[in-house]
């Protein structure tokens, strides 16, 4: 109650605050009696940004521009500069100051060099730098500013949240993001954002004229060609148009992140969000994907590699065209041949350099001839700088080159270069040993499949055959062994590949060299004929996300089960051991496939099952990292009262739903509860219990539930190692499920079936709201205690630390 008013009080006053901008502070403002020069800078009202001459890397220029001050990186975050063209190289001798109304840049010799030229007859201007980052000019005399100029309106090659980027109907002009040179040039570079007036989109351009990126056109909630964003907690998108223009803008849910969008030095369109702890720049989105899809992003002659280090090197016999711009990463410059080609002359001196490239680059023309024909034509001709040949039909390229990336299964072009220039291997213009030999490979290829298909025919007949006259016998679609044998396959039990609730798991290997995991039951007292009934049973069940029974042993008091081995093992070695870090696609489908394998156990199965223990170390990994399901059907085989089942499986810590102490009939929805427990731990890579043993870390869970409901950054829930590689979208697709599947009520929990459609896609999911279990908890007994709203003390506070934090505490 008390928190809720000191809310809305604190609100009230910032809104009081940001309506009129303090202009009796002097720290935020220039003014006709105070400029800046040298290392002087002016702060933002609430130190978010700062204003003042800036150098880029090593270079000795100097420009005027705004930083982050608070987030602050070293060199610092420049969101914006004035002088991108004309740079000084003495701040002590220039001078940013207000002139007739105009903000300045006056060099060393006192010439100006950069205005904001606005025709104005304000008395007295001033400028001042805003907390949103944005640097306003007005008048001095008014207590709220009416910009005649702003910073906003001319942005340089970042887009900060509250700024637009819009179409001006009246000039028919557009407000651009476009790169810098350099890393150390903030000069216009060749890569720009804007809006496509008649269509209401974006494009990324090359050079002012070649598009090479889209996102598609608004539908009012979304661009078409960004599906992302539809779940897009942290922004807020929203576009306008009127008559006088059409612009976009957005913002942030939670004004105390930091954000902004760029269009970076490479080309790429990039989000970017400021992580406090690491005091770095995470990247959030960022378009095209491939960033060997911009245009012209390695320059003429130029490849490029996406996963190099340069990303782009010049072809073999040539050279960058400015080297120390190929050294700063600017390699829009391109590349040039080592040994110029003399027009007309010395032709022998030339030959053709082979190279495999993703697509053919743009701007050909289509000439004539076969194979040896186009050789010579392209030869002959001075300007033909390549050519290739497509299902015989023969291109030629007579500019430069552009937007070659490397693949070497990739389209073949030949480029021209002086002849000294090539290495002895690739001398060879024509490529007949290279297609001789790719058939040799492929009628070799072909007749390895051959035998290889016959092999495999052949070991399936005669497995067959090793089984059916092997000592064991079937028993319907199972093996029932004989004690002595699983000995045997398992060197007597001697190398265990885990322990479980129901009994000890041990590797082993049949007679037809088949790996198989053993499994020793432990603590059945079913009679043999029961048991047999049981395991057959278990043993009709077959599904591709369940660990196949292959077969069993039942002699007096050994009771075994025979499965397949499954090569990677179960998930939380994967998980927790750090055995080897699961990629977010491979997370994905092994919830999808857990999912699809408990709903064949509770839906498809004749007899509805319940697992009771689902939990990582029962979800066993093939070699494929496909997730078949363990140990289901067991707590069947070992008694029908539940309550035996928890004593045995006590172990299991953190994945118990509620209705397992209140003592009423536990169905399905209890697994539905563990497989929410689990899919938290699989987007967190830390097991859930642990965490809450740390007080002061709030329980995953709920710091889930919590970021979903304020619309937090989604992707720093996903476990660190795998460096925000995750698709946003999915990984809030399953934050969502998760929290509904460890509802309280069980009748609010979906139904596998439900979240199989979910995860697949066809199904939406709607907001959860905050599990009412708060926390589960526990403690060194290893009993289990869960918290709810209870009004009891040391629940409460576990409450109010899980509970969303409030923003506004600080102001
Ligand atoms: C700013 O420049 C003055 C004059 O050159 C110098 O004395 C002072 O140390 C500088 N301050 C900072 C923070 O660099
Ligand atoms: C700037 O120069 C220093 C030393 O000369 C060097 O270590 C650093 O890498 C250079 N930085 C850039 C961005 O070139
Ligand atoms: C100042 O700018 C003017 C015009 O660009 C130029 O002619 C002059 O050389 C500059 N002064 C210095 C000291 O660079
Ligand atoms: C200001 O106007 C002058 C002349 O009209 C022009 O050369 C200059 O580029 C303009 N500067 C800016 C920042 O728009
Ligand atoms: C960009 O286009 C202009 C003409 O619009 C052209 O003069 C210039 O050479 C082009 N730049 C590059 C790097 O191709
Ligand atoms: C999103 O932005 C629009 C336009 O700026 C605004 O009207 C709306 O209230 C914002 N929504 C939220 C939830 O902040
Ligand atoms: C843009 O202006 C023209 C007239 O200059 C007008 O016909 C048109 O409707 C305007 N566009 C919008 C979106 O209002
Ligand atoms: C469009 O511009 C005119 C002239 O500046 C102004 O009177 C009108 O209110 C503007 N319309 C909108 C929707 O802002
Ligand atoms: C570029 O880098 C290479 C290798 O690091 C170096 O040898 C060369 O001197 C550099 N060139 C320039 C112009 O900086
Ligand atoms: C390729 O052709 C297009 C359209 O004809 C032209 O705009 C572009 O400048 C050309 N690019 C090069 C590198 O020649
Ligand atoms: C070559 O391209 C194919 C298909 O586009 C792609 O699957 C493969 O990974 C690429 N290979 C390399 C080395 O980039
Ligand atoms: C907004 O983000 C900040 C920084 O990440 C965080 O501390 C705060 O809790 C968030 N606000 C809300 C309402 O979640």
């Amino acid at each position: 109650m008390f928190f809720t008013e000191s809310n809305s009080l604190g609100r009230i006053l910032v809104l009081c605050f940001s309506l009129t901008i303090s202009l009796s502070s002097r720290g935020n403002t220039i003014s006709a009696n105070n400029f800046l020069s040298g290392n002087r800078t002016i702060i933002s009202e609430r130190d978010e940004f700062e204003l003042g001459f800036f150098k880029a890397g090593n270079s000795s220029n100097y420009y005027i521009g705004i930083w982050y001050k608070r987030a602050a990186s070293n060199p610092p975050t420049i969101v914006w500069v004035a002088n991108r063209e004309t740079p000084i190289s003495d701040r002590f001798r220039s001078e940013l100051k207000i002139i007739d109304g105009n903000l300045v840049l006056l060099n060393e010799s006192k010439f100006q060099i950069w205005s904001t030229n606005v025709s104005t007859t304000l008395k007295s201007s001033v400028a001042v730098l805003l907390d949103d980052g944005n640097l306003v000019l007005g008048d001095s005399t008014s207590n709220s500013i009416e910009p005649v100029w702003q910073s906003f309106d001319h942005p340089t090659h970042t887009w900060l949240p509250g700024a637009k980027l819009a179409y001006n109907n009246r000039t028919k002009k557009s407000q651009f993001l476009t790169s810098w040179k350099s890393k150390e040039d903030p000069g216009v570079g060749l890569f720009s954002l804007e809006l496509h007036p008649s269509s209401n989109m974006y494009v990324c351009k090359w050079n002012g004229s070649q598009q090479y990126w889209t996102s598609g056109a608004w539908n009012g909630k979304i661009f078409e060609l960004v599906p992302e964003m539809r779940l897009n907690y942290i922004y807020n998108f929203s576009y306008h148009m009127n008559e006088n223009e059409t612009y976009f803008t957005y913002s942030l849910y939670n004004s105390s992140l930091v954000s902004r969008f760029i269009m970076d030095v490479s080309g790429q369109l990039q989000q970017q969000m400021w992580s406090e702890s690491t005091a770095e720049w995470a990247m959030f989105w960022s378009k095209p994907k491939e960033v060997c899809d911009i245009y012209g992003l390695c320059g003429a002659f130029g490849t490029c590699r996406p996963t190099e280090f340069p990303l782009c090197n010049c072809l073999t016999g040539f050279k960058p065209r400015s080297e120390s711009d190929w050294n700063q990463t600017d390699f829009s410059g391109g590349c040039v041949r080592k040994t110029d080609l003399q027009c007309g002359r010395n032709t022998e001196k030339q030959d053709f350099l082979m190279i495999r490239v993703k697509n053919l680059p743009p701007n050909n023309s289509v000439a004539v001839g076969s194979a040896g024909e186009c050789h010579t034509t392209c030869l002959n001709d001075c300007f033909c700088n390549a050519y290739s040949l497509v299902d015989n039909q023969c291109s030629v390229w007579d500019g430069d080159l552009l937007n070659l990336e490397d693949n070497d299964s990739g389209k073949i072009i030949f480029v021209k270069v002086a002849y000294k220039d090539l290495p002895l291997s690739s001398k060879d213009p024509l490529h007949h040993k290279k297609s001789i030999s790719v058939t040799m490979g492929a009628v070799v290829g072909f007749g390895g499949v051959v035998v290889f298909v016959l092999g495999v025919i052949l070991f399936l007949i005669f497995r067959k055959k090793r089984i059916s006259v092997g000592k064991t016998r079937m028993v319907g679609s199972l093996v029932s062994f004989v004690y002595k044998d699983l000995q045997i396959a398992t060197k007597n039990f001697s190398n265990k590949l885990g322990g479980g609730g129901f009994g000890s798991v041990f590797k082993g290997v049949l007679h037809d060299s088949s790996i198989v995991a053993v499994k020793k039951l432990e603590s059945i007292s079913q009679g043999e004929k029961q048991f047999r009934s049981e395991v057959s049973t278990i043993g009709t069940i077959q599904h591709v996300n369940l660990v196949r029974l292959r077969g069993f042993c039942a002699q007096g008091n050994n009771k075994l089960l025979v499965y397949d081995y499954m090569a990677n093992g179960s998930l939380d070695t994967h998980l927790f051991h750090g055995k080897q870090v699961l990629n977010w696609e491979t997370r994905y489908q092994i919830a999808l496939g857990i999912a699809r394998g408990l709903v064949y156990l509770h839906e498809k199965c004749r007899d509805c099952i319940i697992h009771c223990d689902i939990k990582p170390e029962n979800i066993l990994l093939d070699a494929e990292f496909c997730p078949k399901i363990a140990d289901f059907g067991l707590a069947k085989l070992v008694g029908r009262d539940f309550s035996r089942v928890l004593t045995t499986i006590r172990g299991t810590r953190g994945y118990l739903a509620p209705e397992w102490l209140s003592g009423v009939a536990v169905t399905t929805k209890a697994d539905v509860f563990s497989y929410g427990m689990m899919l938290f731990e699989l987007v967190n890579g830390k097991r859930n219990a642990e965490q809450s043993e740390d007080s002061r870390s709030p329980f995953f869970p709920c710091l889930v539930s919590n970021v979903l409901k304020v619309g937090g950054d989604i992707l720093s829930l996903v476990d660190s190692r795998l460096n925000r590689e995750a698709s946003v979208e999915e990984v809030s697709k399953i934050c969502k499920v998760a929290c509904w599947c460890i509802q309280d009520e069980e009748d609010r929990r979906p139904s596998m079936s439900s979240v199989e459609q979910i995860l697949e896609g066809v199904m939406d999911v709607n907001m959860p709201p905050i599990p009412r279990t708060v926390t589960l908890f526990v403690d060194n007994t290893e009993r289990i205690v869960f918290f709810t709203e209870s009004p009891s003390k040391g629940s409460s506070e576990v409450y109010s630390n899980c509970s969303p934090q409030s923003t506004s505490s600080s102001s």
